[in-house]
């Protein structure tokens, strides 16, 4: 592999632009994530209240049971940013991978400290897409249970469709019978629908004082049957773990569970993050050449300038060194080999517009990882296919499909991340979330949707003018429709709109791009290696 050169003039009054510019959107995302954290509205109040009950919050709940200095790859901090008011920082739960002796575990924590850690629509969105993760990359999870269940003014868009609570129990008996452990601690009220997660799980700690476990609560108890009961005998830790059994094992404090759940996680007999299965090629990781901070600098400010993306490859790969598939041939779209932290993968990189050449060259390549049982790395950053007679003519519509094609049904792992523009079919082809990659990160610089506002603010106000059918418009009305046309598609391009709808799996710098990916490629090396089918090339 060649070490990839460098075009990028750090003395430039551009770089120093690019920067200050990207700077501002690094400060904004660690804001966005410090309300995710202990923002919103009365959440003050919640918090005080939560530590005066002797709780610890979700996050340093979870900082106790991982192993210590390991890191803990969280997911979509910013589910249901915007949405409710605001009322649901961080979607009332926190989710993510985190090592417990030496194995990764999926972790689903609720956060007690939002509407007493009941689910609204992007909160269960966000804890089923963490178990289809932990379910696709092979982690037992651990559920902090501490909820107050389904957000019930919200019933009808949590309880009863394919992905909302029944979905996600439905998740959580598949995975036990698919021999990925399901462990539990309660650490607050479970009601009704809330039961169910710590009954449905393989093991169960409860928490004395704080944990209950009840299918109706004291008021629905009462009002149903005249019986006045208190929360500890209906459905404490001593009842649930000496008389019904529900619960395995009763502790003190949540410390205590902590230590006895990192103890029981050490008898589930799952493989280590350092027992690679032996399928995929890793070498000694090597860090980049390049700093990658410089990513800053080469990202331009204004989105529609681009970058190339060999600056980007050079500063997230083992070395900056690469080894480029037909490098003169289809150049707007780069293949090729590379490592991250010490893995193989198979680089598919936009640099700008995708033509025919260059989608048949990422159909061949993905054809080649595949028969090889390498993974793929989506970089995107295109506005899409190539549109016009000449390309029509060459066959833009069949060779974007092959590739769309070839991403649909290729077996290894694909991972995505969202590096700039991620518009029309280019989404498609270039692994968008709907070609189930792995995991799907996007940058802060990043925008997502059918078009560019510039370009749907043309289409649209045609569309909308030919529909007068020949009814006279002023200059007046059609600037008001462009400018309607243009907001509307710069709200919904951003990549906090779309994180929030957890079209991604979280928002993150390009600073830890690299870390992120490195695990997520560790994970898919400790499982067996992808069954592909027959290893056909055909040359495009
Ligand atoms: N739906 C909507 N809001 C809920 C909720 C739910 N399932 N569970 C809790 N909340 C809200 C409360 O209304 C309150 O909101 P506010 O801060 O705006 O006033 C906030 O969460 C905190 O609840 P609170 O009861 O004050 O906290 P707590 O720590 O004393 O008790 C629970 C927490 C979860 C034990 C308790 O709220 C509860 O039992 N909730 C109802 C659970 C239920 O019946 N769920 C049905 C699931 S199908």
């Amino acid at each position: 592999m060649r070490k990839l050169p460098t075009r990028v003039d750090k003395t430039s009054e551009i770089y120093a632009t690019n920067v200050a510019a990207y700077r501002e959107l690094d400060a904004e995302l660690r804001a966005a994530m410090q309300f995710a954290i202990d923002g919103g509205k009365g959440r003050d109040r919640s918090i005080e209240r939560h530590y005066k009950r002797g709780k610890l919050m979700s996050r340093e709940r979870i900082d106790a049971v991982i192993d210590a200095d390991t890191a803990f790859l969280e997911l979509s901090t910013l589910a249901g940013w915007g949405m409710v008011n605001d009322e649901f920082p961080g979607g009332g739960t926190v989710t993510g991978i985190g090592v417990v002796h030496g194995v990764p575990w999926m972790f689903i924590a609720s956060d007690a400290t939002v509407k007493g850690g009941s689910l609204f629509p992007a909160g269960i969105k966000k804890q089923v897409r963490a178990q289809d993760i932990a379910l696709e990359n092979g982690l037992g999870t651990i559920y902090l249970v501490d909820s107050g269940g389904a957000y019930l003014p919200m019933q009808d868009e949590v309880f009863p469709d394919k992905d909302h609570f029944g979905g996600g129990f439905y998740r959580q008996a598949r995975m036990s019978a698919a021999g990925l452990p399901q462990m539990s601690v309660v650490l607050g009220g479970c009601t009704a629908g809330g039961a169910y997660v710590p009954a449905l799980s393989d093991e169960v700690i409860m928490v004395d004082g704080i944990g209950r476990i009840f299918l109706g609560g004291p008021p629905i108890v009462k009002a149903a049957l005249g019986e006045i009961i208190d929360q500890d005998d209906l459905g404490g830790a001593a009842l649930h773990t000496r008389q019904s059994g529900v619960s395995d094992y009763m502790v003190n404090t949540e410390r205590e569970a902590y230590a006895l759940l990192r103890d029981l996680c050490a008898n589930t007999n799952q493989r280590r993050m350092d027992q690679p299965a032996g399928w995929l090629d890793t070498a000694e990781p090597e860090p980049p050449a390049y700093d990658v901070e410089e990513i800053f600098g080469i990202i331009n400010a204004d989105t529609r300038i681009p970058f190339d993306c060999h600056e980007i490859i050079a500063r997230i790969i083992d070395g900056s060194k690469f080894s480029e598939f037909k490098p003169d041939w289809g150049d707007s779209i780069v293949c090729g080999y590379a490592r991250i932290w010490g893995h193989l993968v198979g680089v598919i990189a936009n640099n700008g517009i995708i033509f025919n050449e260059s989608a048949l060259k990422a159909a061949h390549f993905i054809e080649l990882c595949e028969q090889r049982a390498v993974p793929l790395l989506f970089l995107q950053n295109t506005s899409g296919y190539m549109v016009g007679r000449d390309s029509e003519v060459g066959g833009i519509a069949k060779n974007g499909a092959k590739m769309v094609s070839a991403v649909a049904n290729a077996r290894v792992p694909k991972f995505t991340v969202l590096t700039g523009g991620s518009y029309g079919a280019g989404n498609y082809g270039m692994c968008g979330r709907g070609f189930a990659p792995r995991f799907l990160f996007t940058w802060p610089n990043s925008r997502i949707a059918t078009m560019a506002a510039d370009t749907a603010e043309t289409v649209l106000t045609d569309i909308r003018v030919g529909g007068l059918k020949g009814a006279e418009t002023t200059e007046e009305q059609l600037a008001k429709v462009r400018a309607e046309i243009r907001e509307q598609y710069e709200t919904q391009s951003s990549p906090y709109y779309a994180t929030s709808r957890l079209w991604d799996d979280g928002l993150i710098l390009p600073t830890d791009t690299r870390d992120a990916l490195g695990m997520c490629l560790s994970l898919v090396a400790r499982q067996p290696g992808p069954e592909v089918g027959d290893k056909i090339v055909y040359r495009m």
